[in-house]
């Protein structure tokens, strides 16, 4: 199985690490482990008595117990924990895939979300994301598209890059399709808890449907990417089974320091989360009056949820040019559409760190002096 590269994943290569203003990350700022210790009595002793052994291979008991508590239906059993959301994709689509299965993926999306299986020799269709309908995907062509030979429906709300969220109705039609046709439903959710109003917040597919996998992560909500854990809980126990059999030849157990990290930021997940969305909803202040001011060259459908969204650039300016000529001259990174394989007029901008402000303002002088 060989994988494209993932040109997302290329690109930030070139960039996070040495261009000063990211302006397009879709992780929220993160904490110092100082921080993280002094939100609860014990924990820097906990830390520092810690054992530096292997771990439990599905994830240790602690941080399981802390995961199951974040769904409604979900014990510490049905979930297995990996390296961050990306190995949790690339096991469950080569637990679950074999060549010749056909899967529908929405689109745009994370490459992984639909790459691993091209790779696997997986026929894929693509769910395409309407932008002039708000970035809604149209749900009678995901129930039209399903075929005899149909294994997998592929979703990912919260959205990366749009910061689209489906509607509840959209979202039971698509549990509906699953089920009456015995499909698996693996739901990337690791945006889940940046919506901007709580009450669009989605039920978790593992919740919801019996062969549905919610995809979680420590990275985008509670700002922790560096601890490079995540998880699928599940309660599809024999498929549970072969995804756990598959982590026995990739990382065997999860790294015991990030494990005791990430369980004592989940005992204190509201705090974080609470963290994160006031970063978002501060930055988005500042964000729509920029578009506001530029809406002769961009164009969005305002995001509803997370930490990101796709803004359209207007007259046929090309992204990668426009966002090559940015970064080149100012130091501000954005993302063009086209390491998402879509296009070549949208960026992705971020709004999740706390550095925002300094980003547009570097931003806004280019455009003044070039548009
Ligand atoms: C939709 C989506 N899924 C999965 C991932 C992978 O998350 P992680 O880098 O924490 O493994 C990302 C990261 O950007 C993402 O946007």
């Amino acid at each position: 199985m060989r994988p494209e590269n993932f040109l997302l994943e290329k690109y930030m290569g070139i960039y996070e690490f040495s261009a000063p203003y990211l302006l397009c990350t879709s992780d929220c700022e993160t904490i110092t482990v100082s921080e993280l210790l002094s939100f609860e009595e014990g924990a820097e002793a906990g830390l520092m008595d810690l054992r530096l052994g292997y771990t439990e291979a599905r994830g240790g008991k602690e941080l399981r117990e802390e995961i199951s508590k974040l769904y409604g239906n979900i014990s510490p059993d049905d979930v297995i924990t990996f390296a961050g959301a990306e190995e949790g994709i690339f096991i469950f689509m080569n637990a679950v895939l074999s060549k010749g299965d056909h899967v529908i993926v929405q689109f745009p999306a994370y490459q992984s979300l639909y790459e691993i299986a091209e790779a696997i020799g997986c026929e894929v269709t693509l769910w395409e994301m309407k932008e002039e309908d708000g970035w809604k995907p149209d749900p009678d062509f995901l129930v039209k598209n399903i075929r005899k030979n149909t294994k997998a429906i592929i979703i990912n709300s919260p959205h990366n890059p749009t910061g689209f969220n489906f509607p509840k109705e959209d979202f039971g039609t698509i549990v509906n399709a699953a089920r009456e046709n015995d499909l698996y439903l693996f739901s990337d959710e690791v945006y889940r808890q940046l919506e901007f109003d709580p009450g669009t917040r989605l039920p978790a597919a593992a919740d919801l449907y019996e062969k549905g996998f919610s995809l979680g992560v420590m990275s985008k909500a509670f700002g922790l990417a560096g601890l490079r854990s995540g998880w699928i809980a599940a309660r599809n126990r024999e498929t549970l089974e072969k995804i756990s059999s598959l982590k026995d030849y990739t990382t065997i157990c999860s790294s015991a320091p990030s494990e005791y990290l990430a369980a004592v930021a989940l005992r204190h997940s509201d705090r974080l989360v609470d963290r994160s969305l006031g970063i978002i909803k501060k930055n988005l202040e500042i964000l729509d009056p920029f578009m506001e001011r530029h809406s002769d060259l961009f164009e969005w459908v305002r995001p509803v949820a997370a930490s990101i969204g796709f803004v359209k650039l207007k007259n046929g300016v090309s992204a990668t040019d426009f966002c090559k000529k940015v970064v080149d001259e100012t130091g501000v990174l954005l993302m063009p559409s086209t390491v998402y394989g879509f296009g070549d007029s949208h960026f992705r901008v971020g709004f999740g760190r706390e550095d925002m402000e300094q980003c547009l303002e570097k931003f806004e002088i280019f455009l003044k002096n070039n548009y």
